[in-house]
């Protein structure tokens, strides 16, 4: 291979510098710019935590009213939007069209897609942070056939999403500050996490100069797979069907038969070798989403924490340090907050859009930034000649 390494699924290759955020997986330790992930979901709010991994610090409280009034200024889309979600067909997955849809606000801010004048470029950062929320609800209520509700600028960012998804022109959504407080820990433990799959993709998407719009659109492309992004869906899918408390040590024991290709859905991370952080603080957050909903013993929770219990015990699991990580008990909130499998993904894509335009800005700005361009190892035929082609 010459001086060429060879590194499947990049195990070992750094593909960049970054000042973003820390991930250290043996401790199970997670900084966004330098502060641990349970301080800033204790002490801060969604808009602090993008504020931060945008500018490097968090926001005085003069920056934080300019950031929210800016973000809150773009959150209506472009009313031609309503069409181009009109030709989808409803029982399309909400993911299948916020890929298209995000990629497609490239066609729609012609302002926004010099990569190389600043003012382009925050246009673009501010139009993505805040169509998000627009855009996922606007998604689901296309799904569900309900007309669609515009966003509003008194309203705080998480509470705005809510409402979008949850009211109606009959009635508007009764915003309950725990259930807010509850998404938006969502958000802030979604927002970035260093150089994972669709991270990687937006970066080598932006490597050659594509617009930013397409490059998000890619990242959410990579992030519905079922190895990332889509795992909180799958995780609840699995606890559904394990069905009962009793069933769990079965279901545990038929996933580690190598004959069987099945997962523990919400388990084991890359980078993570322990608990990952992310996953303690979702734990709470079911508690005290449950508990204001007077569902304390929901069942689909107790199983989550009986499996939880079972795989720590299990050599298996403990061997080879897989631990649950953020997806395990995302899907358990979420669905108790009323909202349906099918848009958690959604949920993390517009969480991480934040961690994508960060890292998307710094590699822009990196004065080293080539365009990505991985080597291979050729395996195939040597040079042959084509044989005569009958006629
Ligand atoms: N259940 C059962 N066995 C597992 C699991 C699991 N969830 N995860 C890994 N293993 C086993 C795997 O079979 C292998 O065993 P062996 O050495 O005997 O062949 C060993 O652990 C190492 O697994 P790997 O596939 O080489 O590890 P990886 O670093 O390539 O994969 C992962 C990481 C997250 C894709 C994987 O753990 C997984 O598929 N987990 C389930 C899906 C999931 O929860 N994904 C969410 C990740 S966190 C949020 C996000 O990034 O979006």
């Amino acid at each position: 291979a010459g001086r060429l390494s060879y590194d499947p699924g990049f195990m070992a290759t750094a593909s960049c510098q970054s000042a973003i955020s820390y991930i250290d997986g043996e401790k199970g330790e997670l900084l966004y710019r330098g502060y641990p992930i349970e301080q800033l979901a204790v002490s801060c709010d969604y808009m602090d935590t993008c504020f931060l991994l945008l500018k490097g610090e968090l926001p005085t409280p003069a920056e934080k009213a300019e950031f929210n009034n800016n973000v809150a200024d773009y959150a209506m889309v472009h009313e031609q939007m309503q069409f181009f979600f009109r030709g989808f067909r409803r029982d399309a997955h909400p993911m299948a069209v916020l890929v298209a849809i995000v990629g497609a606000l490239s066609a729609f801010y012609h302002d926004s897609l010099d990569i190389n004048d600043p003012i382009h470029r925050e246009l673009a950062a501010q139009r993505l942070l805040a169509h998000m929320p627009t855009l996922v609800a606007m998604s689901y209520k296309y799904s569900i056939g309900q007309p669609f509700i515009y966003p509003r600028k008194d309203l705080y960012y998480t509470a705005n999403f809510m409402r979008m998804m949850f009211g109606t022109p009959i009635e508007d959504y009764k915003i309950n500050d725990v259930l807010v407080r509850a998404l938006d820990r969502i958000f802030i433990l979604h927002a970035d996490h260093e150089q994972n799959a669709s991270t990687t993709t937006v970066r080598l998407a932006g490597s050659s100069g594509a617009n930013p719009f397409a490059c998000i659109s890619a990242g959410i492309a990579c992030l519905w797979g079922p190895a990332h992004g889509g795992a909180n869906e799958a995780a609840l899918s699995m606890i559904r069907s394990i069905g009962s408390v009793d069933k769990v040590g079965e279901f545990v024991k038929s996933v580690k038969d190598p004959a069987n290709q099945a997962r523990l859905m919400g388990f084991g991370h890359r980078v993570y070798k322990n608990i990952d952080p992310r996953a303690t603080l979702m734990r709470e957050t079911c508690h005290e989403v449950l508990n204001e909903l007077g569902l304390n013993n929901d069942p689909l929770f107790k199983i989550a924490l009986e499996i939880e219990r079972v795989a720590l015990e299990d050599d298996y699991f403990v061997s080879r340090k897989l631990y649950p990580n953020v997806d395990f008990y995302s899907g358990i909130v979420q669905s108790a907050l009323g909202i349906p499998s099918n848009i958690f993904t959604g949920i993390f894509a517009l969480a991480r859009t934040v961690g994508w335009i960060a890292q998307w800005k710094e590699m822009i700005s990196d004065p080293e930034q080539r365009i990505g361009r991985p080597r291979q190892l050729y395996v195939g035929q040597p040079r042959r000649d084509v044989p005569p082609r009958q006629k």
